[in-house]
């Protein structure tokens, strides 16, 4: 269903534990030295110049999904975009601040009226496994510099690419080299197997974030320390998030197998941390289906009303689930 299952790698339990005489209040803005690792992991995966640069961390990144329209200031009257088919957490963060949620994929079908001041894309997706080209990418924050809108960029999947290379919007063929109006969202829970710790952080313009972080500071939305010091090790270190990509390109290697085996056909997916299935047929007959063999996905209604014939099957369940999933779909 698409939490974690593999171990918290060492390096990361082990700064956890050497910070854990943490008896003062952590800094909301983050450690210089979290900070720095930020910023030094944003240029590395996302080719990004770290000028100017904003960046703060978050409590897992869903929280900052859920608030950010409320931190921005948001609210009844406003329009927030979200994906056609999308993780749920961006029209719930936009119900919380009382705004007006659109589901679109294109921008132009929006008209000339609506007064948008946030658009979330989520390359690569969930739950389709979609990337978006860099050119798609640069229209989106094309449109929303002209309106004064935001553009927050879902990239928490963006190391995991299979037949396509993921971009952020902090990269300069998208952002043009400035980050005005842009925030990428990252998170460590898949990269790092870190769910559990809850960390993440949001980078891009600065005055952006700024706002972010003196809202955050009054509301209490702090990372605990200990955390803050796992993240900066888990950042340091490619290593073992080279390992976790491999168990999980293994994975989906098996299941894509399985079920296209099974006769379902494999839509999107290339990249990512899920198969986006279907059979052509309601979704709850086929989650009915695939229930009576022992295996649980989530139906694609949960997602957006058009995804009423799809499933979204994880690739996170250890090795023996993957094969015991391909043992029953033969
Ligand atoms: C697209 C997307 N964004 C954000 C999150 C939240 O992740 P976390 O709060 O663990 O950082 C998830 C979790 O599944 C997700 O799929």
């Amino acid at each position: 269903m698409g939490t974690p299952v593999d171990p918290v790698p060492e390096v990361i339990r082990r700064a956890l534990a050497d910070a854990s005489d943490a008896p003062g209040y952590p800094l909301t803005a983050g450690t210089p030295a979290l900070r720095a690792a930020i910023a030094a992991w944003v240029s590395r995966a996302c080719g990004a110049g770290v000028d100017g640069l904003g960046v703060l961390p978050t409590i897992g990144s869903k929280e900052l999904v859920a608030w950010l329209p409320t931190l921005l200031g948001i609210g009844p009257g406003d329009v927030v975009v979200v994906p056609s088919v999308a993780y749920p957490t961006y029209e719930d963060g936009a119900r919380l601040a009382g705004a007006t949620v659109v589901r679109t994929d294109s921008l132009t079908s929006l008209g000339p009226t609506p007064r948008v001041r946030l658009v979330w894309v989520n390359s690569p997706g969930n739950p389709t496994g979609r990337v978006l080209p860099a050119a798609h990418l640069r229209k989106v924050v094309d449109w929303a510099r002209e309106r004064g809108a935001v553009v927050a960029s879902d990239e928490c999947y963006l190391p995991l690419g299979w037949s396509a290379d993921p971009v952020s919007v902090l990269s300069p063929q998208v952002s043009g080299g400035s980050y005005a109006g842009v925030l990428a969202v990252h998170s460590l829970s898949k990269r790092s197997n870190l769910a559990g710790y809850r960390a993440g952080f949001v980078a891009g313009d600065p005055a952006l974030v700024a706002e972010l972080l003196k809202v955050r500071k009054h509301a209490g939305m702090i990372v605990p320390a200990p955390v803050q010091a796992a993240m900066v090790a888990a950042l340091g270190d490619e290593r073992h998030a080279e390992e976790q990509r491999e168990r999980y390109r293994a994975r989906r290697e098996v299941l894509a197998a399985a079920f296209t085996g099974a006769g379902f056909t494999v839509e999107h997916s290339e990249a990512g941390l899920y198969l986006w299935l279907t059979r052509g047929e309601d979704c709850w007959q086929t989650v009915d289906w695939l229930a009576r063999r022992g295996i649980l996905v989530a139906a694609g209604v949960f997602y957006g009303p058009t995804a009423g014939q799809h499933v979204r099957v994880a690739l996170t369940e250890s090795d023996e689930h993957i094969a015991g999933v391909a043992a029953r779909l033969a």
